[in-house]
């Protein structure tokens, strides 16, 4: 396919926890049934394309990404029917979906590992990672060593995250044909590609080398034998050489531990991998000693630079960029880059997606971004849900010394369960997610901030992400057009370009709560000049001299001097 025109260049998508999405029937946790109701809601958003996070049956101990059936939907979400209604009637709307296909482990409660951990002579034994003694000092994601006994085999099974998540085995060429019939299955369904849980892990170092402690772990981290380790491209080449090659799809893969040079040969075009990886570059930036459970805000120049590495990199070796401020891990995007506060809340939220969504690469709304939800400020530890949550207040307060008081502010910052809480749909109670009783607390701001609020107000964050889904649509130099960053120095405002042949888009962003007097470079030169959109009142051609409200952003189409 000719990666020039492929549809996935131009086109952005939800992303849709499903648990915490739209409940359907009242029992608290949202549905397929849910997403279904809300199609016309997302049709008149524009996005192209829903990320589903996973659908499959599941135990549950990590929301979904702890699978015990592939093939099957989890119960609490709906049926298989429900999921070939979603697919047709999404497609119907010209609206595709894509899949999380979670392959690097397992649920404990698969039947494969059920069979595994019964002896060492088991057929599926070897689908696992065993060894006799544990060989190294890493930790697993979600707290205590990324190494389990058992009984029965009298050996230990790796898994990189919660211990109800064993890891597989990528070496025994049986797996990977089972991870092939998965896809298989899917795509035969005509769904349209997958994102890829922690894609770059797959392949272990033989060695299992300890991994250095970082971050004042009590572990090793598992990063130095696990990320890009030495197969991961040629599992991936087999993949898409045995199936995704045969369909119209696309694929991004979560890449942990990847840089921009690293990321390069998965998404190459001529590479035949991935489309695109998530990569965490920009999710580092304010980290402490203590990792990612920091109070630290991202310095606006660090920003720029690994936006701008990246840009360049994936645009010199024609892969390409996925775009996110936020998804189901993660913050809230205008919580943790923008600011929640009043009344910076909605100028700041606009500001974040203009200069996401003019970059070139393919954007990602996280469910909630285009309403500005925000962090869900918990007060207690016992509203959160998130296996993760649990292990960082366990660990900072029992290990680190951590007072209670301060692990929840950190929370109250970082956790997971921030992006997770649910939909704000309306005012009425549970904020009109579901009818029952939610499985994870809903908002306390959901009064003031929701969809029906947002859809009657046609200055709202919903029309303007509106807007700029649409200019995406329209003018290909977004797609196309090279990027190059303004004033790298400036700690205040992020103004970048993107240049076409016969035109170029200015792109400016303050990131702070002050009205700036900005001046653009001289450079930039202007025969004439249109604002395309702008989240205050901008002049209506460019100036020089631009005055930008606190939280202001503007995007310019500037016809070249010659
Ligand atoms: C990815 C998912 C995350 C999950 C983990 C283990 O990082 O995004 O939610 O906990 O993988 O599957």
């Amino acid at each position: 396919m000719n990666n020039q025109t492929a549809w996935w260049k131009k086109s952005v998508v939800y992303q849709i926890y499903p648990k915490s999405f739209y409940d359907s029937d009242g029992d608290g946790f949202g549905d397929l049934n849910g997403i279904r109701e809300k199609l016309s809601y997302l049709e008149k958003l524009g996005v192209d394309v829903i990320w589903l996070n996973p659908i499959y049956e599941s135990p549950q101990v990590d929301n979904g990404y702890d699978i015990s059936n592939y093939k099957k939907i989890e119960p609490q979400l709906g049926t298989m029917e429900d999921f070939d209604m979603l697919l047709k009637e999404a497609h119907e709307k010209g609206i595709r979906i894509i899949l999380d296909l979670v392959v690097n482990h397992t649920s404990d409660k698969h039947p494969w590992f059920t069979e595994a951990k019964k002896g060492k002579e088991n057929p599926y034994h070897d689908y696992y990672i065993w060894k006799d003694t544990i060989p190294n000092n890493w930790g697993s994601s979600f707290g205590g060593p990324a190494w389990e006994y058992v009984e029965e085999t009298a050996q230990y099974y790796l898994h990189l995250f919660a211990k109800e998540q064993p890891d597989l085995n990528w070496e025994n060429p049986k797996v990977r044909k089972e991870v092939q019939e998965i896809l298989r299955f899917w795509l035969e369904k005509g769904i349209d590609g997958f994102r890829m849980d922690v894609i770059t892990l797959i392949s272990k170092d033989p060695a299992y080398p300890d991994g250095p402690v970082i971050q004042n772990k009590a572990y090793g981290s598992y990063y130095a034998g696990c990320a890009s380790g030495p197969r991961v491209h040629e599992y991936l080449q087999e993949m898409n050489r045995e199936v995704l090659s045969k369909y119209d799809i696309m694929t991004v893969g979560e890449a942990p531990h990847t840089s921009a040079d690293e990321a390069a040969p998965y998404t190459a075009s001529d590479r035949h991998e991935l489309n695109m990886v998530f990569h965490f570059d920009h999710m580092h930036l304010d980290y402490d000693e203590n990792g990612k459970y920091a109070k630290n805000r991202v310095k606006l120049t660090d920003l720029k630079e690994v936006m701008t590495k990246w840009q360049d990199t994936m645009h010199e070796c024609d892969g390409w960029n996925s775009l996110y401020w936020s998804n189901h891990d993660q913050a809230r995007a205008v919580s943790r880059f923008g600011n929640e506060s009043e009344p910076y809340r909605v100028k700041s939220a606009k500001m974040l997606g203009t200069i996401l969504h003019m970059m070139q690469g393919t954007p990602y709304i996280y469910e909630g971004e285009e309403l500005g939800m925000t962090n869900a400020h918990f007060e207690s530890i016992d509203e959160y849900k998130d296996v993760e949550a649990l292990d960082i207040f366990r660990d900072f307060t029992e290990r680190k010394g951590f007072s209670e008081k301060d692990t929840l502010e950190l929370l109250g910052l970082k956790s997971r369960d921030n992006a997770r809480t649910p939909m704000q749909w309306d005012n009425t109670v549970n904020a009109g997610f579901t009818e029952g009783t939610p499985w994870i607390g809903v908002n306390k701001n959901c009064k003031e901030i929701n969809v029906e609020q947002c859809l009657a107000d046609q200055d709202s964050i919903f029309y303007y992400y509106q807007k700029l889904i649409q200019l995406r649509h329209e003018m290909p130099i977004i797609t196309d057009g090279v990027y190059e960053l303004l004033d790298k120095e400036n700690e205040s405002v992020y103004a970048y370009l993107r240049k076409g042949e016969k035109e170029t888009l200015l792109v400016v962003g303050n990131f702070t709560d002050k009205t700036i007097n900005y001046h653009i470079e001289e450079k930039v030169q202007a025969k004439k000049s249109r604002l395309l959109i702008s989240n205050y009142n901008a002049a209506e051609t460019f100036e020089r001299d631009l005055s930008l409200e606190p939280y202001g952003a503007c995007v310019y189409l500037l016809e070249a001097e010659k």
